[in-house]
């Protein structure tokens, strides 16, 4: 083996399980055909808003989403799988919504996955799903931003999920990360960049220092997620309301919306709070991959040197219709932005083999027809290098392991630790040979 071919995912799956049933059958055919046609052997999917915005009432169809996934001819050779489920609502401080599913395939046997209680690695076998109250699994780091950096102080499921993993002797983190989306069009149009996207940079900035000053050693990092970056919408609304006169419709003496005519009094574009309405819709933001906007996505500027990303030759990934006849149709809500995006920290850009042949690396969006909700999920599809050690060792600073803790068997001590809240269930997965093993630290 030459190095390992590995598929990163970032979905925003909020709103396949308003709708359970039909989209979330569809959503998760097109993930398992784009499995099949790349054909890589480490697939790391980060969800996030698993269970959709009414999560009180869907969390159940989220067991079928993970047992649809598993139980897939597609990931039949799989055989070791960790997910990761923050599903607790009841924890208002805790609660982040993500999900971070990883499939590994039978092929690769040397993958050790990071402990943080103990720093140290321990091999990962089997398949374990952890879901519920997730706080006590030591093999994944959580955390919800803090509350002071929520815009208006809203406390809303936004946070991050990381894991750390060795796989063939590279070592690298996977952060899952869901930043603050925007509220208002109006004031997101007020200044470029908005109060929306300086908090955005906020949250990702005090993430990133946390991961550089922590007690782990640094190592190579993608982080992959929702970041909710969005275009200039100042920007694109002047570029198409060229040659238009405006008009304020006003309610109660605040504007509910403004609207542009052309020269023959034809309506041109309608915007409000929750409003973005283009006379050509369907067509404009679509056409050559969206190219045109690309000068207008800009919260990338100020992590340049310290985040890399491969260049984006796919659509807005946001807002889509969430209507299953209507998948390639943009959503009349906001000005379409790539929020979902897959960032590599410099050294995990260096682990990326043959990062600038243009065939190497896949960076795309899954079903551009299809209707996967109303975010498209993002792919990133590459090979790693193995046996990348010195990357990791480049910014060392600490001990890596804790002293006379290298012999204790961690398996042995995490599950005898189980309290009488856990429950263990086990459920019958169709292809594997044996059954699943299931983790629920309490049952939401
Ligand atoms: C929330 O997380 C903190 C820190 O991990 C933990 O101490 C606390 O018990 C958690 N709360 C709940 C309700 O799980
Ligand atoms: C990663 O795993 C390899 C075994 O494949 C081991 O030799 C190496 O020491 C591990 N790296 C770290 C940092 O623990
Ligand atoms: C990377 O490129 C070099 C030179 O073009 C080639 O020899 C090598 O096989 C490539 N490696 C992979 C993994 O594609």
């Amino acid at each position: 083996m030459s190095g390992i071919p590995v598929l990163l995912i970032t979905a925003n799956v909020g709103s396949i399980f308003e709708e359970p049933g039909v989209m979330l059958k569809v959503w998760t055919e097109e993930f398992l055909s784009t499995v099949a046609k790349l054909d890589p052997k480490f697939i790391a999917l980060h969800c996030q808003e698993v269970g959709g915005k009414t999560y009180e009432q869907s969390m159940r169809h989220v067991e079928d989403f993970v047992r649809l996934l598993m139980s897939s001819e597609e990931l039949r050779l799989f055989d070791k799988v960790r997910v990761f489920l923050d599903e607790d609502f009841s924890s208002a401080e805790n609660f982040t919504a993500l999900g971070n599913f990883y499939f590994i395939h039978e092929s690769l046997k040397d993958v050790h996955i990071w402990d943080f209680q103990e720093s140290i690695f321990i091999p990962v076998c089997e398949k374990e799903v952890h879901s519920g109250n997730i706080e006590s699994v030591t093999t994944k780091e959580k955390s919800k931003f803090p509350q002071d950096f929520f815009p208006e102080c809203k406390w809303s499921r936004k946070g991050f999920l990381r894991t750390r993993w060795n796989i063939s002797g590279t070592v690298f983190d996977l952060i899952n990360i869901h930043l603050f989306h925007d509220a208002s069009n109006f004031i997101a149009m007020e200044t470029f960049p908005s109060v929306y996207s300086k908090t955005r940079r906020r949250a990702l900035e005090h993430t990133l220092d946390k991961f550089h000053n922590d007690q782990y050693q640094n190592a190579p990092y993608f982080v992959f997620g929702d970041f909710n970056f969005r275009t200039d919408t100042a920007g694109v609304i002047k570029k198409l309301t060229e040659d238009t006169h405006q008009s304020q419709l006003s309610n109660k003496g605040t504007i509910s919306k403004l609207q542009f005519r052309n020269n023959d009094d034809n309506l041109v574009l309608t915007l409000g709070k929750k409003e973005f309405s283009y006379f050509q819709h369907e067509n404009v933001f679509a056409e050559n991959s969206g190219k045109w906007m690309r000068e207008y996505d800009r919260e990338m500027e100020d992590f340049e040197g310290r985040l890399f990303e491969f260049p984006i030759e796919f659509v807005p990934s946001y807002p889509f219709e969430e209507d299953i006849t209507q998948g390639s149709n943009y959503m009349q809500t906001r000005v379409p932005a790539w929020c979902d995006r897959i960032l590599l920290s410099p050294t995990a850009n260096s682990l990326v083999q043959n990062s600038t042949s243009p065939d190497a690396v896949k960076y795309g969006i899954i079903g551009p027809t299809t209707c996967m909700g109303d975010h498209k999920p993002v792919y990133l599809h590459a090979v790693l290098a193995i046996n990348a050690v010195k990357e990791l060792l480049e910014s060392s600073h600490r001990e890596f392991d804790k002293n006379g803790e290298l012999l204790m068997n961690p398996m042995d001590k995490k599950y005898n630790n189980n309290n009488a809240a856990t429950i263990t269930r086990y459920i019958h997965i169709k292809h594997a040979d044996s059954s699943v093993k299931i983790f629920r630290e309490t049952t939401v």
